[in-house]
């Protein structure tokens, strides 16, 4: 008997991150981190010096390399990036790699392989659209863009000094503009997607919506009563 996929998608700062490793450890599930798979590319596209917008080239490099990524750390090709990855410099060659069709190839049957076997949350941008179309749960998170803003200029994963939260905002917007408007896989709400806006919101408020969204399109089919073993209570 499958067992559950829930995807969770958004754009950047929306606190997907958050959200999903919340969501992850209150059902027992593995939480994927897929934006961090092309982050991992675009920084060794940028270690080795590969021209982000070859797309034979990187989606070469994306095939060969190994990826893994767990709950605490990324590595490509055993070299740790865990932080290396999590800087302006690398937002931007990750945004720039994902545009490349071949290379979501690469990461999506990745991705595809690890969710086969269910009990996952996924998080990234065509999780619900491309990835898992038939995800049983599709969460879309949204915010404001200075909310969105302010959170990211204050995320102590992201690296790279203290940035003027004007400055994150602009790098934010510009790269937004490039995951929605990109022709391979754009950011958007699947239609099946459950909107949550999380401007004002407490991670707490956050994540009980999701998990009242989760309760309610799993209720009633036979994956959860069989696969359910989710301890009750809050994640604070
Ligand atoms: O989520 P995160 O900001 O770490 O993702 C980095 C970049 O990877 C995004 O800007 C986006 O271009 C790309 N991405 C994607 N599809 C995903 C996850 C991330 O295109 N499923």
């Amino acid at each position: 008997m499958r067992k559950p996929i829930i995807a969770i998608d958004g754009p950047s700062g929306a606190g997907k991150g958050t959200v999903a490793r919340a969501v992850a450890h209150e059902l027992g599930y593995h939480h994927v981190d897929s934006g961090a798979m092309y982050r991992a590319v675009g920084w060794k596209a940028v270690h080795d010096g590969v021209p982000l917008d070859d797309e034979e080239a990187v989606a070469t490099l994306a095939g060969r390399s190994r990826i893994e990524v767990t709950a605490t750390s990324v590595t490509i090709d055993e070299a740790d990036v865990t932080r290396a990855i999590r800087t302006p410099e690398i937002d931007r060659a990750a945004a720039a790699v994902a545009r490349l069709p071949k290379v979501r190839d690469v990461l999506v049957e990745g991705q595809r392989r690890l969710g086969a076997g269910g009990a996952i949350v996924m998080e990234g941008r065509d999780i619900g659209t491309v990835v898992f179309p038939r995800a049983d749960v599709k969460i879309y998170l949204d915010a404001s863009p200075e909310e969105r803003a302010r959170r990211r200029a204050t995320d102590p994963a992201h690296s790279g000094g203290p940035a003027a939260i004007a400055d994150v905002a602009s790098a934010l917007t510009a790269r937004d503009e490039i995951d929605r408007t990109r022709q391979a896989s754009p950011l958007y709400a699947a239609q099946d997607a459950v909107v949550i806006d999380t401007t004002g919101k407490s991670v707490t408020e956050v994540v009980e919506e999701a998990m009242q969204v989760i309760d309610e399109k799993l209720k009633g089919k036979r994956i959860w009563q069989e696969g359910s073993s989710r301890p009750r209570g809050r994640v604070d």
